[in-house]
């Protein structure tokens, strides 16, 4: 069990205390009017927590290269995965996707990033999986844990969720010598409908993304049906991050961009494996990094939400990879789906 903990009750406007975005000297009193969501004071920025002990991986559970040294080999051959490497990542996928629906399951207010790496690392060794993040370059969990202003990377530390938190969760596996990766954005409790359309549309944006993929078409088609979407929603795409190309490695040669950009003209052909998965923002996507070198986030604090599959490119489309055999996955259970 876990104690509830509040840091900061829920923030009230109050009309004594207009924002100083609003306090202009002629200001006539209207602050009865609602105020736009956009500018609702927020409770305060993330901070980081303390971060527990790497968790053990049992001897019989099969690791990636990294898993010792932190060190990933060279990125390396094709771009097609062979039809073995498929039919692997498609265990490997379904695996990820089981994985991410239970450890999305735990989320409430209270819960600690922490116990969401444990269920995470425990659920993966439950199906003999090793999680791929843990000494992935030296990362030091088994999940990667992102709320409210984080866009990706964020740690798993001692923080409680709060009620209103959005807190994306993102899974990757390593079965059988493959890698599946898959994310969602989740509510913590009762969410702000601004937030709320943030995760609905990021969502809709990643599969736009995934259905811009066909055999002949080219990668910046991904990014183009991402970005106009995002525009359309006057929402921000993040471009220091991108989907990659995933399999025997868990980031292979493919960039995925999640923006329009005629560079990235790689043709895309059956059998190509890789991740969409695209950050957006509330406000500008420009981000920092804190000082652990792995969390990113909104430098004007607003929020950010991401969704992510791996998927392989049929001679069709594209067939979604991290979904579990009855064809389920968080990103169509959680929020706004
Ligand atoms: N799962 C992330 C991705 O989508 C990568 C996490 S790398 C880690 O590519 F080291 F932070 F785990
Ligand atoms: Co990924
Ligand atoms: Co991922």
């Amino acid at each position: 069990m876990t104690k509830r903990k509040h840091r900061g009750g829920r923030v009230t406007p109050s009309p004594n205390s207009p924002t100083s975005t609003l306090d202009t000297p002629e200001r006539t009193p209207r602050l009865t009017l609602p105020r736009p969501a956009s500018i609702t004071p927020r409770r305060g920025a993330v901070k980081p927590g303390v971060v527990g002990l790497r968790r053990p991986v049992p001897d019989a559970i099969g690791r990636p290269p990294y898993a010792a040294t932190g060190q990933p080999p060279a990125t390396r051959g094709s771009n097609v995965s062979s039809p073995d490497v498929i039919a692997r990542m498609r265990v490997a996928g379904a695996l990820a996707a089981e994985v991410l629906l239970e450890v999305g399951a735990a989320v409430a207010p209270g819960v600690t990033t922490d116990e969401l790496d444990a269920i995470t690392h425990a659920a993966a060794i439950a199906r003999d999986c090793y999680p791929s993040p843990l000494n992935y370059r030296g990362f030091p969990k088994s999940v990667c844990t992102s709320v409210n202003e984080v866009i990706c990377h964020g740690i798993p530390d001692s923080r409680p969720l709060a009620d209103g938190d959005i807190v994306n969760i993102d899974v990757t596996v390593y079965h059988d010598g493959v890698h599946g990766d898959t994310n969602a954005t989740f509510f913590v409790g009762d969410v702000d409908p601004e937030s709320q359309r943030l995760v609905r549309e990021t969502r809709v944006a990643m599969y736009k993304g995934i259905e811009a993929v066909r055999p002949g078409g080219h990668v910046y088609d991904i990014g183009r049906a991402i970005e106009e979407h995002a525009i359309a929603q006057r929402l921000g795409v993040v471009r220091e991050f991108i989907g990659h190309g995933i399999g025997e490695q868990f980031h292979g040669g493919l960039q995925i961009l999640h923006y329009f950009d005629t560079r990235a003209d790689t043709v895309l052909e059956p059998g190509m494996t890789f991740t969409i998965e695209p950050m957006i923002t509330l406000g500008s996507p420009d981000l920092r990094v804190w000082d652990d070198g792995w969390t990113a986030v909104t430098i004007d604090g607003s929020r950010s939400a991401q969704f992510e599959h791996t998927l392989v490119v049929t001679e069709r489309g594209a067939e979604i990879l991290t979904v579990t055999a009855d064809g389920g996955c968080a990103a169509d259970l959680a929020a706004g789906a």
